[in-house]
């Protein structure tokens, strides 16, 4: 089986979203996003999908959704988690890139997670679920101040699970 990776931003507090956004500006972390996905498959849920409101370049995009009819051009639709990793085929490393629902689902069958922790409590409305990190290896860790483009510190993570 291919491996499955998961992206995901989330505060101190484990905040990842506020009002169907993020609740930060930090563009190194969009970068980031954007040289670990690019050529990938990336898994999301219809809400995050919406919140970006636009197809990604580089990538396919399989949006997650209970509706049945639900139609995306240039998107792939998955009514389940399974689907959705299966949608992926040969890709060597899809990524799940949130939102809170679809991590809760995708997170048993992830085997690596690239986290990007915003050093910050703030106030939002979505939490990263439950992780058992005992179950997780931290394999790399570079960490960075704020600056005029990105408003906390944060600390780009890899953990890895065998
Ligand atoms: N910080 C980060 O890294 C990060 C990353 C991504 C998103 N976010 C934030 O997270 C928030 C959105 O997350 P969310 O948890 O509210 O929504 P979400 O996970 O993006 O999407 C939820 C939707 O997924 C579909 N879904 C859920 N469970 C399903 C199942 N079992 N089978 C089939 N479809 C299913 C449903 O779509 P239908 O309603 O269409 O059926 C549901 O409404 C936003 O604030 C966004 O900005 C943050």
């Amino acid at each position: 089986m291919n491996k499955l990776a998961m992206i995901v931003a989330a505060a101190e507090n484990e905040v990842i979203g506020i009002n169907g956004d993020l609740p930060w500006q930090l563009s190194a972390d969009l970068r980031r996003f954007k040289r670990l996905t690019m050529g990938h498959h990336i898994i999301m849920g219809r809400k995050t999908f919406d919140s970006i409101g636009r197809l990604l370049p580089g990538r396919t995009t399989v949006i997650v959704t209970r509706q049945s009819d639900f139609v995306c051009d240039g998107a792939l639709i998955a009514n389940s988690i399974e689907e959705a990793i299966a949608l992926c085929g040969e890709d060597d490393l899809p990524f799940v890139t949130g939102g809170a629902e679809i991590y809760r689902l995708a997170i048993p069958f992830v085997n690596e997670i690239h986290l990007t922790r915003v050093h910050t409590e703030i106030d939002g409305d979505t939490k990263l679920p439950e992780i058992e990190w005992n179950d997780w290896t931290l394999v790399e860790e570079s960490s960075f101040q704020k600056d005029e483009k990105n408003s906390f510190d944060y600390s780009f993570q890899t953990f890895t699970r065998s």
